[in-house]
């Protein structure tokens, strides 16, 4: 059986960690969405409501399961039994970025291999970082995060409109 691991910080999910997470979940037998507890970046949820709003929006797919780790994500994924990273690719300017983690991952543990989806050309230019920026501005995020995830940051940040 197939398990990939989906990690992120997922502060808060987008619609474009959603289509990631989607496609992945037709890939492979099992997925698991593991929200980084140790991020540099101080977030702006805290881990348990990040993971509360992944496992509400993951719910339709059975085969998604959230968690969270600590710690190098090799050390976690060998735990886990998983030998695949999947991550999403937006636009060239990640592309650096994700090679560095995804070789560096290879080098720590030959064990677990990175693959890459292409986001979707519509969440291309969609952030958690842009999403709360919107929202921390008075703009609407609707069709840019769940709307469960939407009316969260409308309660945190007072951004008027919600959506999908
Ligand atoms: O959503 P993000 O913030 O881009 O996710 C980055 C994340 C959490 C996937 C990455 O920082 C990570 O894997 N952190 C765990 C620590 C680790 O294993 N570092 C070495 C990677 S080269």
């Amino acid at each position: 059986m197939a398990r990939a691991l989906v990690p992120g910080s997922f502060d808060p999910v987008t619609n474009g960690h959603l289509d990631i997470i989607e496609r992945a979940a037709a890939l492979f037998d099992s997925v698991l969405v593991a929200v980084a507890r140790n991020s540099a970046k101080t977030p702006l949820f805290t881990l348990e409501e990040r993971i509360e709003m992944l496992t509400e929006v993951c719910a339709p797919w059975p085969n998604v399961q959230v968690d969270s780790f600590e710690g190098l994500l090799v050390h976690y994924a060998r735990e886990q039994e998983a030998v695949i990273i999947v991550k999403g690719l937006r636009a060239v300017s990640d592309f650096e970025y994700e090679l560095q983690m995804a070789l560096m991952n290879r080098k720590l543990s030959s064990a677990v291999e990175t693959v890459f989806l292409m986001t979707g050309a519509e969440h291309s230019y969609l952030s958690s970082s842009i999403v709360k920026e919107i929202a921390r501005l008075g703009g609407s995020v609707e069709g840019l995060v769940p709307q469960s995830v939407g009316q969260r940051l409308q309660q945190r940040l007072g951004s008027p409109q919600t959506g999908k």
